[in-house]
Protein backbone atom coordinates (compact mmCIF):
# COMPACT_ATOMS: atom_id res chain seq x y z
CA UNK A 1 0.00 0.00 0.00
CA UNK A 2 1.45 3.49 -0.74
CA UNK A 3 1.44 5.90 1.65
CA UNK A 4 2.23 9.45 1.97
CA UNK A 5 4.49 10.95 4.64
CA UNK A 6 3.46 14.84 3.69
CA UNK A 7 1.17 16.17 6.37
CA UNK A 8 0.44 12.68 8.14
CA UNK A 9 0.19 13.15 11.47
CA UNK A 10 1.52 10.17 13.78
CA UNK A 11 -1.61 9.34 15.49
CA UNK A 12 -3.22 8.83 11.69
CA UNK A 13 -4.42 4.90 11.07
CA UNK A 14 -3.35 3.22 7.87
CA UNK A 15 -6.27 0.94 7.84
CA UNK A 16 -9.37 0.41 8.93
CA UNK A 17 -9.90 -2.17 11.90
CA UNK A 18 -13.28 -3.16 9.65
CA UNK A 19 -11.13 -4.04 6.49
CA UNK A 20 -10.71 -2.38 3.26
CA UNK A 21 -12.37 -2.01 -0.34
CA UNK A 22 -10.55 -4.62 -2.66
CA UNK A 23 -10.11 -1.50 -5.35
CA UNK A 24 -10.97 1.89 -6.47
CA UNK A 25 -13.95 0.24 -8.29
CA UNK A 26 -14.97 -1.38 -5.57
CA UNK A 27 -15.67 1.75 -3.65
CA UNK A 28 -17.16 3.65 -6.33
CA UNK A 29 -19.10 0.51 -6.84
CA UNK A 30 -20.54 0.57 -2.88
CA UNK A 31 -20.60 4.26 -2.85
CA UNK A 32 -23.10 4.55 -6.04
CA UNK A 33 -24.71 1.47 -4.43
CA UNK A 34 -25.00 3.72 -0.80
CA UNK A 35 -26.18 6.98 -3.26
CA UNK A 36 -28.59 5.27 -5.90
CA UNK A 37 -31.98 3.99 -4.12
CA UNK A 38 -35.05 5.05 -3.65
CA UNK A 39 -34.31 8.04 -3.50
CA UNK A 40 -33.29 8.46 -7.53
CA UNK A 41 -36.31 6.30 -8.69
CA UNK A 42 -39.19 6.78 -5.87
CA UNK A 43 -38.69 9.58 -3.93
CA UNK A 44 -37.01 12.08 -6.64
CA UNK A 45 -40.07 11.87 -9.82
CA UNK A 46 -42.69 12.10 -6.64
CA UNK A 47 -40.96 15.21 -5.21
CA UNK A 48 -40.48 17.01 -8.34
CA UNK A 49 -44.26 16.42 -9.23
CA UNK A 50 -45.15 18.06 -5.88
CA UNK A 51 -42.76 20.97 -6.54
CA UNK A 52 -44.16 21.70 -9.97
CA UNK A 53 -41.24 20.20 -11.93
CA UNK A 54 -38.56 21.59 -14.07
CA UNK A 55 -37.55 24.76 -11.51
CA UNK A 56 -37.77 22.32 -8.91
CA UNK A 57 -35.29 19.85 -11.08
CA UNK A 58 -32.61 22.70 -11.53
CA UNK A 59 -32.19 24.16 -8.14
CA UNK A 60 -31.23 20.45 -7.42
CA UNK A 61 -29.57 19.80 -10.09
CA UNK A 62 -27.29 23.10 -8.81
CA UNK A 63 -27.03 21.98 -5.08
CA UNK A 64 -25.75 18.55 -6.54
CA UNK A 65 -23.01 20.22 -8.43
CA UNK A 66 -21.77 23.51 -6.13
CA UNK A 67 -22.57 21.83 -2.48
CA UNK A 68 -23.36 18.28 -3.18
CA UNK A 69 -20.40 16.87 -4.76
CA UNK A 70 -17.54 19.34 -2.76
CA UNK A 71 -19.23 17.83 0.25
CA UNK A 72 -19.00 14.39 -1.09
CA UNK A 73 -15.19 15.03 -1.56
CA UNK A 74 -14.92 16.48 1.89
CA UNK A 75 -16.83 13.68 3.49
CA UNK A 76 -15.35 10.45 1.76
CA UNK A 77 -11.83 12.17 2.75
CA UNK A 78 -13.01 12.79 6.52
CA UNK A 79 -13.88 9.35 6.64
CA UNK A 80 -10.73 8.20 4.97
CA UNK A 81 -8.56 10.28 7.25
CA UNK A 82 -9.89 9.45 10.72
CA UNK A 83 -10.94 5.45 9.61
CA UNK A 84 -13.28 4.84 11.83
CA UNK A 85 -17.40 4.81 12.56
CA UNK A 86 -18.26 8.81 11.87
CA UNK A 87 -18.19 9.53 16.12
CA UNK A 88 -14.83 8.25 16.47
CA UNK A 89 -13.62 9.96 13.48
CA UNK A 90 -15.07 12.81 13.99
CA UNK A 91 -13.56 12.72 17.45
CA UNK A 92 -9.66 12.12 16.67
CA UNK A 93 -9.84 14.51 13.60
CA UNK A 94 -10.77 16.87 16.20
CA UNK A 95 -8.14 16.22 18.26
CA UNK A 96 -5.55 15.87 15.27
CA UNK A 97 -6.57 19.62 14.24
CA UNK A 98 -6.90 21.09 17.91
CA UNK A 99 -10.55 21.85 17.80
CA UNK A 100 -13.09 21.00 20.50
CA UNK A 101 -13.88 17.06 20.84
CA UNK A 102 -17.26 18.00 20.65
CA UNK A 103 -16.78 17.70 16.67
CA UNK A 104 -18.09 14.08 17.68
CA UNK A 105 -21.93 15.52 17.99
CA UNK A 106 -21.45 15.16 14.09
CA UNK A 107 -21.07 11.80 14.18
CA UNK A 108 -24.08 11.35 16.37
CA UNK A 109 -26.58 13.22 14.81
CA UNK A 110 -25.44 11.04 11.29
CA UNK A 111 -26.35 7.74 13.30
CA UNK A 112 -29.58 8.95 14.42
CA UNK A 113 -30.58 11.01 11.19
CA UNK A 114 -29.24 7.21 9.30
CA UNK A 115 -31.72 5.32 12.20
CA UNK A 116 -34.86 7.46 11.07
CA UNK A 117 -33.81 7.49 7.84
CA UNK A 118 -33.70 3.66 7.61
CA UNK A 119 -37.25 3.04 9.55
CA UNK A 120 -39.27 4.53 6.74
CA UNK A 121 -36.93 3.87 3.74
CA UNK A 122 -37.70 -0.01 5.18
CA UNK A 123 -41.54 0.71 4.81
CA UNK A 124 -41.37 1.88 1.15
CA UNK A 125 -38.59 -0.51 0.17
CA UNK A 126 -41.44 -3.33 1.83
CA UNK A 127 -43.65 -1.75 -1.17
CA UNK A 128 -41.42 -2.53 -3.38
CA UNK A 129 -41.36 -5.69 -2.18
CA UNK A 130 -44.84 -6.76 -2.26
CA UNK A 131 -44.70 -5.19 -6.02
CA UNK A 132 -42.59 -8.36 -6.86
CA UNK A 133 -44.85 -10.63 -5.70
CA UNK A 134 -47.66 -8.79 -7.75
CA UNK A 135 -45.30 -8.85 -10.95
CA UNK A 136 -44.73 -12.10 -10.51
CA UNK A 137 -48.45 -13.04 -10.38
CA UNK A 138 -49.02 -10.59 -13.27
CA UNK A 139 -50.91 -8.94 -11.25
CA UNK A 140 -50.34 -5.98 -13.60
CA UNK A 141 -50.83 -6.98 -17.03
CA UNK A 142 -53.64 -5.09 -19.69
CA UNK A 143 -55.03 -3.25 -16.48
CA UNK A 144 -55.70 0.25 -16.61
CA UNK A 145 -54.61 3.57 -14.39
CA UNK A 146 -57.71 2.82 -12.50
CA UNK A 147 -56.98 -0.67 -11.58
CA UNK A 148 -53.28 0.03 -11.00
CA UNK A 149 -54.23 3.12 -8.52
CA UNK A 150 -56.63 0.34 -6.43
CA UNK A 151 -53.86 -2.14 -6.49
CA UNK A 152 -51.99 0.44 -4.75
CA UNK A 153 -54.58 1.87 -2.56
CA UNK A 154 -55.28 -1.76 -1.72
CA UNK A 155 -51.84 -1.94 0.00
CA UNK A 156 -51.85 1.74 1.65
CA UNK A 157 -55.06 0.53 3.14
CA UNK A 158 -53.29 -2.71 5.00
CA UNK A 159 -51.23 -2.06 7.75
CA UNK A 160 -50.51 -5.93 8.00
CA UNK A 161 -49.22 -6.50 4.28
CA UNK A 162 -47.07 -3.50 4.79
CA UNK A 163 -45.54 -4.79 7.94
CA UNK A 164 -44.92 -8.12 6.68
CA UNK A 165 -42.72 -6.41 3.74
CA UNK A 166 -41.36 -4.06 6.24
CA UNK A 167 -40.45 -6.40 8.15
CA UNK A 168 -38.59 -9.23 5.41
CA UNK A 169 -36.66 -6.25 3.92
CA UNK A 170 -34.96 -5.31 7.59
CA UNK A 171 -34.39 -8.81 8.23
CA UNK A 172 -32.34 -8.77 4.32
CA UNK A 173 -30.60 -5.72 5.87
CA UNK A 174 -29.49 -7.20 8.84
CA UNK A 175 -28.38 -10.50 7.50
CA UNK A 176 -26.22 -8.39 4.90
CA UNK A 177 -24.40 -5.77 7.54
CA UNK A 178 -23.94 -8.99 10.18
CA UNK A 179 -21.68 -10.21 7.13
CA UNK A 180 -19.78 -7.32 6.76
CA UNK A 181 -20.63 -4.58 4.47
CA UNK A 182 -17.95 -5.99 1.83
CA UNK A 183 -18.34 -9.34 1.18
CA UNK A 184 -21.13 -9.71 -0.88
CA UNK A 185 -22.12 -6.03 -1.99
CA UNK A 186 -19.22 -5.85 -4.38
CA UNK A 187 -20.45 -8.69 -6.33
CA UNK A 188 -23.98 -7.68 -6.29
CA UNK A 189 -23.51 -3.93 -7.11
CA UNK A 190 -21.72 -5.05 -9.91
CA UNK A 191 -24.26 -6.50 -11.40
CA UNK A 192 -27.03 -4.17 -10.33
CA UNK A 193 -26.48 -0.86 -11.16
CA UNK A 194 -25.87 -1.61 -14.70
CA UNK A 195 -28.90 -3.62 -15.22
CA UNK A 196 -30.67 -1.05 -13.69
CA UNK A 197 -29.74 1.72 -16.41
CA UNK A 198 -30.84 -1.02 -19.08
CA UNK A 199 -34.35 -0.78 -17.38
CA UNK A 200 -34.61 2.46 -17.13
CA UNK A 201 -33.51 2.99 -20.82
CA UNK A 202 -35.75 0.45 -22.08
CA UNK A 203 -38.95 2.35 -19.63
CA UNK A 204 -37.90 5.60 -21.71
CA UNK A 205 -38.26 3.72 -24.47
CA UNK A 206 -41.50 2.90 -23.55
CA UNK A 207 -42.22 6.88 -22.60
CA UNK A 208 -41.17 8.31 -26.25
CA UNK A 209 -43.48 6.12 -27.44
CA UNK A 210 -47.10 7.54 -25.67
CA UNK A 211 -47.79 10.91 -27.48
CA UNK A 212 -47.47 12.48 -23.81
CA UNK A 213 -43.51 12.40 -24.36
CA UNK A 214 -42.79 16.00 -24.97
CA UNK A 215 -45.40 17.09 -22.16
CA UNK A 216 -43.27 15.03 -20.10
CA UNK A 217 -40.25 16.53 -20.55
CA UNK A 218 -41.15 20.00 -20.88
CA UNK A 219 -42.62 19.34 -17.14
CA UNK A 220 -39.58 18.41 -16.11
CA UNK A 221 -37.19 20.48 -17.80
CA UNK A 222 -38.86 23.91 -18.73
CA UNK A 223 -38.59 26.02 -15.66
CA UNK A 224 -41.69 28.27 -14.07
CA UNK A 225 -39.69 29.65 -10.70
CA UNK A 226 -43.32 31.04 -9.79
CA UNK A 227 -44.24 27.35 -8.43
CA UNK A 228 -41.54 27.44 -6.03
CA UNK A 229 -40.70 28.93 -2.44
CA UNK A 230 -38.41 28.64 0.04
CA UNK A 231 -39.66 25.43 1.32
CA UNK A 232 -39.63 23.39 -2.16
CA UNK A 233 -36.00 24.81 -2.77
CA UNK A 234 -35.06 23.01 0.57
CA UNK A 235 -37.18 20.60 -0.25
CA UNK A 236 -34.74 20.22 -3.59
CA UNK A 237 -31.37 20.67 -1.65
CA UNK A 238 -32.11 18.36 1.26
CA UNK A 239 -32.74 15.80 -1.75
CA UNK A 240 -29.50 16.99 -3.23
CA UNK A 241 -28.03 15.54 0.46
CA UNK A 242 -30.32 12.65 0.38
CA UNK A 243 -29.53 11.09 -3.22
CA UNK A 244 -26.01 11.07 -2.35
CA UNK A 245 -26.16 9.65 0.61
CA UNK A 246 -24.39 12.68 2.39
CA UNK A 247 -24.60 14.68 5.62
CA UNK A 248 -24.80 11.40 8.35
CA UNK A 249 -21.44 9.70 7.70
CA UNK A 250 -22.45 7.00 5.03
CA UNK A 251 -19.95 8.03 2.96
CA UNK A 252 -17.58 8.80 5.48
CA UNK A 253 -17.91 5.33 6.87
CA UNK A 254 -17.22 4.05 3.57
CA UNK A 255 -14.29 6.36 2.84
CA UNK A 256 -12.77 5.08 6.20
CA UNK A 257 -12.56 1.74 4.10
CA UNK A 258 -10.61 3.51 1.24
CA UNK A 259 -6.99 2.74 0.47
CA UNK A 260 -4.88 5.15 0.73
CA UNK A 261 -3.89 5.67 -3.10
CA UNK A 262 -6.89 6.10 -4.30
CA UNK A 263 -8.44 9.78 -6.05
CA UNK A 264 -11.07 10.85 -3.88
CA UNK A 265 -12.32 13.79 -5.77
CA UNK A 266 -12.24 11.96 -9.56
CA UNK A 267 -14.74 9.43 -7.11
CA UNK A 268 -16.93 12.04 -6.03
CA UNK A 269 -17.65 13.05 -9.57
CA UNK A 270 -18.51 9.34 -11.14
CA UNK A 271 -20.79 8.73 -8.06
CA UNK A 272 -22.82 12.29 -8.34
CA UNK A 273 -22.44 11.43 -12.08
CA UNK A 274 -24.33 8.04 -12.05
CA UNK A 275 -26.80 9.22 -9.49
CA UNK A 276 -27.82 11.91 -11.17
CA UNK A 277 -28.21 10.23 -14.31
CA UNK A 278 -30.29 7.54 -12.69
CA UNK A 279 -32.66 10.44 -11.20
CA UNK A 280 -33.35 12.24 -14.18
CA UNK A 281 -33.84 9.18 -16.83
CA UNK A 282 -36.34 7.81 -14.06
CA UNK A 283 -38.20 11.09 -14.22
CA UNK A 284 -38.29 10.82 -18.26
CA UNK A 285 -39.29 7.70 -18.20
CA UNK A 286 -42.21 8.77 -15.53
CA UNK A 287 -44.09 11.74 -16.24
CA UNK A 288 -45.54 10.86 -19.69
CA UNK A 289 -46.98 7.98 -18.24
CA UNK A 290 -48.15 10.50 -15.68
CA UNK A 291 -49.99 12.84 -18.48
CA UNK A 292 -50.70 9.88 -20.64
CA UNK A 293 -52.87 8.23 -18.02
CA UNK A 294 -54.90 11.61 -16.96
CA UNK A 295 -52.84 10.70 -13.26
CA UNK A 296 -51.59 13.71 -11.15
CA UNK A 297 -47.57 14.38 -11.33
CA UNK A 298 -48.57 15.92 -7.32
CA UNK A 299 -50.04 12.12 -6.65
CA UNK A 300 -47.69 11.75 -3.68
CA UNK A 301 -45.18 9.06 -2.54
CA UNK A 302 -47.53 6.43 -4.79
CA UNK A 303 -46.55 7.76 -7.76
CA UNK A 304 -44.14 5.27 -9.46
CA UNK A 305 -45.90 2.51 -7.85
CA UNK A 306 -49.07 4.10 -9.63
CA UNK A 307 -48.00 4.46 -12.92
CA UNK A 308 -44.72 2.03 -14.03
CA UNK A 309 -47.21 -1.14 -13.54
CA UNK A 310 -49.63 0.35 -16.56
CA UNK A 311 -45.86 0.91 -18.74
CA UNK A 312 -45.64 -2.88 -17.57
CA UNK A 313 -48.88 -4.41 -17.96
CA UNK A 314 -49.23 -3.36 -21.32
CA UNK A 315 -45.71 -3.36 -22.85
CA UNK A 316 -44.29 -6.73 -24.57
CA UNK A 317 -42.67 -8.77 -22.63
CA UNK A 318 -43.94 -6.60 -19.72
CA UNK A 319 -44.10 -9.12 -17.15
CA UNK A 320 -40.34 -10.38 -16.78
CA UNK A 321 -39.45 -6.86 -17.22
CA UNK A 322 -41.62 -5.60 -14.31
CA UNK A 323 -40.44 -8.47 -12.21
CA UNK A 324 -37.06 -7.61 -12.83
CA UNK A 325 -37.66 -3.58 -12.48
CA UNK A 326 -38.84 -4.38 -9.18
CA UNK A 327 -36.63 -6.82 -7.90
CA UNK A 328 -33.71 -4.17 -9.22
CA UNK A 329 -35.46 -1.60 -7.20
CA UNK A 330 -35.14 -3.42 -3.94
CA UNK A 331 -31.59 -4.61 -4.66
CA UNK A 332 -30.94 -1.03 -5.16
CA UNK A 333 -32.82 -0.28 -1.98
CA UNK A 334 -30.85 -2.93 -0.14
CA UNK A 335 -27.38 -1.46 -1.17
CA UNK A 336 -28.30 1.93 0.16
CA UNK A 337 -29.99 0.22 3.28
CA UNK A 338 -26.74 -1.14 4.29
CA UNK A 339 -25.31 1.91 4.52
CA UNK A 340 -27.50 4.08 6.31
CA UNK A 341 -26.77 1.94 9.71
CA UNK A 342 -23.24 0.49 8.96
CA UNK A 343 -22.36 3.62 10.94
CA UNK A 344 -24.30 2.74 14.13
CA UNK A 345 -23.52 -0.78 13.57
CA UNK A 346 -19.11 0.52 13.20
CA UNK A 347 -19.76 2.46 16.44
CA UNK A 348 -21.33 -0.32 18.44
CA UNK A 349 -18.47 -2.64 17.45
CA UNK A 350 -15.49 -0.03 17.93
CA UNK A 351 -16.78 1.24 21.18
CA UNK A 352 -18.89 -1.02 22.90
CA UNK A 353 -16.85 -3.95 22.04
CA UNK A 354 -19.74 -6.05 21.18
CA UNK A 355 -19.91 -8.59 17.87
CA UNK A 356 -21.48 -7.16 14.39
CA UNK A 357 -24.25 -9.25 15.00
CA UNK A 358 -25.36 -8.16 17.72
CA UNK A 359 -25.00 -4.57 16.92
CA UNK A 360 -27.22 -5.59 13.93
CA UNK A 361 -29.71 -7.20 16.41
CA UNK A 362 -29.98 -4.12 18.58
CA UNK A 363 -30.25 -1.54 15.61
CA UNK A 364 -32.10 -3.71 13.64
CA UNK A 365 -34.77 -3.95 15.72
CA UNK A 366 -34.88 -0.54 17.00
CA UNK A 367 -35.47 0.45 13.61
CA UNK A 368 -38.05 -2.23 12.82
CA UNK A 369 -40.08 -0.73 15.62
CA UNK A 370 -40.04 2.82 14.27
CA UNK A 371 -40.67 1.87 10.77
CA UNK A 372 -43.63 -0.12 12.01
CA UNK A 373 -45.41 3.55 13.05
CA UNK A 374 -44.22 4.72 9.57
CA UNK A 375 -46.51 1.79 8.19
CA UNK A 376 -49.61 2.63 10.69
CA UNK A 377 -48.95 6.24 9.31
CA UNK A 378 -50.38 5.39 5.80
CA UNK A 379 -53.97 3.83 7.47
CA UNK A 380 -55.11 3.44 10.86
CA UNK A 381 -52.84 6.46 12.15
CA UNK A 382 -53.27 8.41 9.14
CA UNK A 383 -54.65 11.32 10.88
CA UNK A 384 -52.20 10.99 13.40
CA UNK A 385 -50.29 14.60 13.00
CA UNK A 386 -47.35 15.95 14.77
CA UNK A 387 -46.84 19.85 13.69
CA UNK A 388 -48.88 19.93 10.50
CA UNK A 389 -47.41 16.28 9.40
CA UNK A 390 -48.25 12.75 9.58
CA UNK A 391 -45.36 10.53 10.60
CA UNK A 392 -43.80 9.30 7.29
CA UNK A 393 -43.55 13.22 6.40
CA UNK A 394 -42.38 14.52 9.34
CA UNK A 395 -39.41 11.84 9.30
CA UNK A 396 -38.64 12.80 6.41
CA UNK A 397 -38.54 16.42 6.82
CA UNK A 398 -36.78 16.05 9.93
CA UNK A 399 -34.15 13.98 8.06
CA UNK A 400 -33.71 15.05 4.62
CA UNK A 401 -34.62 18.41 4.99
CA UNK A 402 -33.07 19.48 8.52
CA UNK A 403 -30.75 16.50 9.66
CA UNK A 404 -28.44 15.98 6.72
CA UNK A 405 -28.13 20.22 5.61
CA UNK A 406 -27.40 20.40 8.63
CA UNK A 407 -24.95 17.97 9.18
CA UNK A 408 -23.47 18.47 5.40
CA UNK A 409 -23.03 22.07 7.04
CA UNK A 410 -21.02 21.04 9.75
CA UNK A 411 -18.66 18.84 7.54
CA UNK A 412 -18.40 21.94 5.12
CA UNK A 413 -17.05 23.82 8.29
CA UNK A 414 -15.00 21.09 9.38
CA UNK A 415 -13.03 20.44 5.79
CA UNK A 416 -12.84 24.11 4.66
CA UNK A 417 -12.75 26.10 8.12
CA UNK A 418 -11.34 23.41 11.16
CA UNK A 419 -9.30 20.90 9.63
CA UNK A 420 -5.65 22.24 8.66
CA UNK A 421 -4.98 22.97 4.70
CA UNK A 422 -2.07 20.87 4.33
CA UNK A 423 -3.94 17.51 5.93
CA UNK A 424 -6.84 18.08 3.47
CA UNK A 425 -4.28 18.75 0.46
CA UNK A 426 -2.35 15.83 1.16
CA UNK A 427 -5.76 13.23 1.84
CA UNK A 428 -6.84 13.97 -1.29
CA UNK A 429 -3.69 14.35 -3.13
CA UNK A 430 -4.89 16.32 -6.38
CA UNK A 431 -3.09 16.57 -9.64
CA UNK A 432 -3.00 20.13 -9.90
CA UNK A 433 -3.45 22.53 -6.79
CA UNK A 434 -5.66 24.50 -8.99
CA UNK A 435 -8.48 21.78 -8.67
CA UNK A 436 -7.52 22.13 -4.75
CA UNK A 437 -8.11 25.50 -4.89
CA UNK A 438 -11.53 25.24 -6.16
CA UNK A 439 -12.83 22.09 -4.20
CA UNK A 440 -11.60 24.93 -1.01
CA UNK A 441 -12.97 27.53 -2.47
CA UNK A 442 -16.34 25.38 -3.06
CA UNK A 443 -16.25 24.37 0.64
CA UNK A 444 -15.23 26.94 2.62
CA UNK A 445 -17.31 29.43 1.42
CA UNK A 446 -19.83 28.24 -1.71
CA UNK A 447 -21.70 25.34 0.32
CA UNK A 448 -22.15 26.35 3.67
CA UNK A 449 -23.46 29.88 2.98
CA UNK A 450 -25.98 28.31 0.61
CA UNK A 451 -27.40 26.01 3.11
CA UNK A 452 -27.13 28.43 5.90
CA UNK A 453 -29.28 30.71 3.29
CA UNK A 454 -31.72 28.19 2.53
CA UNK A 455 -32.39 28.09 6.44
CA UNK A 456 -32.43 31.40 6.63
CA UNK A 457 -34.98 31.68 4.26
CA UNK A 458 -37.12 28.93 5.72
CA UNK A 459 -36.92 29.86 9.37
CA UNK A 460 -38.52 33.03 7.71
CA UNK A 461 -41.27 31.35 6.40
CA UNK A 462 -42.05 29.23 9.24
N1 LIG B 1 -29.02 7.80 -1.20
C1 LIG B 1 -30.01 6.84 -0.87
C2 LIG B 1 -31.11 6.89 -1.92
O1 LIG B 1 -31.13 7.76 -2.75
C3 LIG B 1 -30.58 7.04 0.51
C4 LIG B 1 -29.56 7.31 1.56
C5 LIG B 1 -29.57 8.51 2.25
C6 LIG B 1 -28.57 6.36 1.85
C7 LIG B 1 -28.61 8.80 3.21
C8 LIG B 1 -27.60 6.64 2.82
C9 LIG B 1 -27.62 7.84 3.47
O2 LIG B 1 -31.99 6.08 -1.94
Amino acid sequence: MSFKTTGVSVTQKITSQHGEWSSRFAFILAATGSAVGLGNIWKFPYITGENGGGAFVIVYLLCVVAIGIPIMIAETMLGRRGRESPINTMASLATEAKAHKNWRYLGWMGVIAGFLILSYYSVIAGWALSYVGKSFVGSFSGEDASTISAIFSDLMNSPVEQIFWHSIFMLATMLIVARGVKSGLETAVRFLIPTLFVLLILLVGYAMSTDFYKQGLSFLFSPDFSEIDADAVLTAMGHAFFTLSLGMGAIMVYGSYLPKNISIAKTSIIIAGADTLVALLAGIAIFPLVFANGLEPSAGPGLIFQTLPIAFGHMSGGWLFGLLFFILLVLAALSSSISLIEPAVAFLVENKKIARTKACIVMGFSTWAVGVTVALSFNVWSDVSIFGKDIFNLLDYITANLMLPLGGLCIAIFAGWIMKPEHSAAELDLPDTNYFKIWKFLITYVAPTAVFIVFVHVIGII
